[in-house]
């Protein structure tokens, strides 16, 4: 019997990576700039100065992180930059100044009952969920709400208040739309 033989595996790598970042096309040369172990989150936060989303835990474990990919809200710490390769990705730099969630936070920022941000440190990572939910959800119930933002924490304690203004959001777009 012939002894099996281990072929070792071939990793191919893109010449370059090329995204979408907030509608503008980026490339970037993976060989010089761009580890094979860089995540989608420090991708953006170092090379494109996109700071709004945060790292805290670097493990998939708080939300704040939070980018669109594709329409789908993801956590990009636990995305290699490789693999958003050929991707779209929105971040909430990229999101217009009157977005309806956005201006839903703002009017409840003052501290008191129903405060949807008090330090503002998780902000960005619930504001882009909330987005890709009501992207696909227009109109969601309480408890759709609370599912889609359960992997995102607040350690200020804000969610009655974030869970109010994801409703006010939806409410904001559907009046928009109605008229
Ligand atoms: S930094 Fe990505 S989930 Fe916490
Ligand atoms: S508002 Fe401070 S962590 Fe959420």
């Amino acid at each position: 019997m012939s002894p099996s033989v281990t072929t070792q595996e071939t990793v191919v790598r893109p010449p370059g990576l090329q995204l979408t970042i907030n509608g503008q096309i980026c490339r970037l040369d993976t060989g010089s700039s761009v580890a094979p172990t860089t995540t989608l989150a420090s991708l953006l936060r170092e090379h494109f100065a996109l700071t709004g989303l945060k790292i805290p835990c670097d493990q998939g474990a708080c939300g704040a992180c939070t980018v669109i990919m594709d329409g789908k809200a993801v956590l990009s710490c636990m995305v290699l930059a490789v693999e958003a390769h050929g991707h779209e990705i929105l971040t909430i730099e990229g999101l217009p100044s009157d977005d309806c969630i956005v201006k839903a936070f703002a009017e409840q920022s003052e501290p008191g009952y129903g405060t949807a941000l008090q330090c503002g440190f998780c902000t960005p990572g619930f504001v882009m969920t909330a987005r890709a939910l009501l992207d696909r959800v227009p109109s969601p119930t309480v408890s759709e709400i609370k599912e889609a933002l359960s992997g995102n924490i607040c350690r200020c304690g804000c969610y009655a208040g974030i869970v109010q203004a994801v409703l006010h959001a939806s409410e904001i777009m559907a009046k928009a739309s109605a008229r």
